[in-house]
C-alpha cells in the first residue's frame, strides 16, 4: 500500500536520483539537474508550490508537484496553478502511483479558495501521462508545435476547480 506525503527540500537528493533512473528526457520531460534553480523554487514558496512524493523503503520511488508564479511558467495570472511534475519510477509503473500524486495534488488546489485553473504541458508522444490527466477530468485546450524548440512540442491541459 502507498503513501502519499508531503516532500520538503530534504528530499532534493532523492527527487533528483529518482529523475536520473526513471525521468525521460527531451522532447517528454526537463529533469530538474539541468534547472535545480527551478525545484528550489518550489521549495522556497510554501504558499503557492508544494511538493508530494511516495516512499518505499526509504526509496522515492514517485514524486509530483504544483507550482505558480514561476517565471517560466508558460500560463501566468492569479489563481492559475501548474502541474510542473508527476515522475513515477519506472519499476512502479501501473501500480496507481501516478493517480495517486496527481489526486493529492488536485485535491491540495481545490482547497485553496484562489484557484480557478490547474494546467499543464506534455509532449502529445506522452500517451501514459495523457492517458492519466485525461482519466481523471483534465480536458485538451491548446497545442503549441515547436514549444520549446524544434520537435519539442505541447499539448495543454486544463482542470477548472471552479464552475
Ligand atoms: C505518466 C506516469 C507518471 C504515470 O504513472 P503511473 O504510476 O504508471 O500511472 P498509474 O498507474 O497511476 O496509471 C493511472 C492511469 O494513467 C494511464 N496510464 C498510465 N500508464 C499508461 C500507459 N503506459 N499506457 C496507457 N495509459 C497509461 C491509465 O489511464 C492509468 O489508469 P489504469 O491503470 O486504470 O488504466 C509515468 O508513466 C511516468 O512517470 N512517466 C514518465 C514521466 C512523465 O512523462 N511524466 C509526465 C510529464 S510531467
Amino acid at each position: 500500500m502507498f503513501t502519499v506525503t508531503p516532500l520538503a527540500i530534504s528530499a532534493k537528493k532523492d527527487i533528483l536520483d529518482l529523475e536520473a533512473r526513471s525521468a525521460p528526457d527531451v522532447p517528454y520531460y526537463y529533469r530538474y539537474v539541468n534547472d535545480v534553480s527551478a525545484l528550489d523554487y518550489i521549495f522556497q514558496h510554501p504558499d503557492i508550490c508544494q511538493a508530494f512524493g511516495v516512499y518505499e523503503n526509504n526509496v522515492l520511488v514517485g514524486w509530483g508537484s504544483y507550482r505558480s508564479g514561476w517565471a517560466g511558467q508558460n500560463i501566468k495570472g492569479p489563481g492559475i496553478f501548474e502541474i510542473s511534475s508527476i515522475v513515477v519510477d519506472i519499476a512502479y509503473r501501473r501500480k496507481g502511483i501516478g493517480k495517486m500524486l496527481l489526486k493529492r495534488i488536485i485535491q491540495e488546489l481545490l482547497s485553496k479558495s484562489d484557484c480557478h485553473t490547474i494546467y499543464l504541458t506534455v509532449f502529445p508522444g506522452n500517451t501514459s501521462a495523457l492517458m492519466l490527466y485525461l482519466s481523471e477530468g483534465f480536458e485538451i485546450y491548446d497545442y503549441k508545435k515547436d514549444l520549446y524548440g524544434p520537435g519539442v512540442h505541447r499539448v495543454y491541459l486544463q482542470y477548472k476547480t471552479k464552475q
